[in-house]
């Protein structure tokens, strides 16, 4: 199950959740959070979901089936999301891989200040696992990840807010990335935390900028493993291996910055 807002360009939001867990052969639910008018170059309105109705989509899946994993993506507002962190332990739903969207690459605010909040107090101490980006990594924590020993202090700020386990991914720069040119720009990495050990999930940097949806499309395969039965550093390894072979397969559309989009479902892959 996802519960994430709608992009209707279909790169990012619960469109590309649904076509991540299709290539892992995973049958998805998805709980719509917010309706977004966007396209490659904007976000133009977005309009949350009433609480109630987040609720009641959750609970009238849940009395059917419960589901096998669940992940998080944008949650607009502290009302939905402290629906969502009710309806978790209302209904015993599965610890949630929560990507703690907080802003659309464009800038668009996607969580307001006190849903951060919420975020932060009712929802990470549920997570099986949180997948911040390091400026998202940054604002929860307060610390400036400028390398890799503040990475992991981070991280481990991150597991004291109750989260099971961390992975804070290496997509996006440093902070400060200038002054360490003796950094190899080429090697991207994605380190997970459980709480006793680091592991650092390395693979090269795909050149030629980042594609719009990397984020939905990593913490949408780690559920799929979750949901297949991988434990947890399994399933950020074959996520981090899925972004990657569907940015490798990536196309354009429009002529925004969001114009890069993930192909979910290259051709030969298979899991
Ligand atoms: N240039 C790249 N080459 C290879 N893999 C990448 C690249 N950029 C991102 N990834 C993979 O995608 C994952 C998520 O990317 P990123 O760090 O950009 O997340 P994000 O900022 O949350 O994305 P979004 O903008 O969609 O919210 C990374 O952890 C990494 O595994
Ligand atoms: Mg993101």
């Amino acid at each position: 199950m996802t519960i994430a807002g709608s992009d209707p360009g279909g790169g990012a939001g619960l469109q590309a959740d649904l076509k991540t867990f299709a290539a892992h052969g995973v049958y998805g639910f998805s709980v719509i959070t917010a309706v977004i008018a966007q396209n490659s170059a904007r976000v133009a309105r977005i309009e949350p979901v009433g609480a109630t109705m987040v609720t009641d989509q959750i609970a009238t899946l849940a009395a059917e089936r419960r589901p096998d994993a669940l992940k998080t993506g944008a949650l607009a507002n502290a009302a939905v999301v402290r629906a969502v962190a009710q309806a978790i332990r209302e209904f015993k739903l599965p610890a949630p891989v929560v990507d703690p969207v907080l802003i659309a690459s464009g800038g668009a605010r996607l969580l307001d200040d006190a849903g951060e909040h919420a975020l932060r107090s009712l929802l990470l101490p549920l997570a099986r696992v949180v997948t911040p980006n390091i400026p998202e990594a940054e604002v929860l924590t307060g610390v400036t990840i400028d390398g890799a020993a503040a990475m992991r202090a981070a991280a481990r700020a991150l597991r004291r807010l109750g989260a099971r386990a961390v992975v804070i991914k290496g997509g996006h720069p440093l902070s400060g990335a200038d002054r360490h040119p003796g950094v190899d720009r080429r090697r991207l990495v994605d380190l997970l935390f459980d709480g006793r050990a680091f592991t650092e999930c390395v693979t090269t940097r795909i050149a030629g900028g980042g594609a719009h949806g990397t984020g939905c499309a990593f913490s949408a395969a780690i559920a799929a493993g979750l949901a297949r039965g991988d434990d947890l550093e399994a399933a950020v390894r074959n996520a981090q291996a899925f972004v990657a072979r569907a940015m490798r397969a990536r196309f354009t559309l429009g002529g925004g910055n969001g114009r890069a989009l993930l192909d979910h479902c290259p051709r030969g892959h298979r899991r």
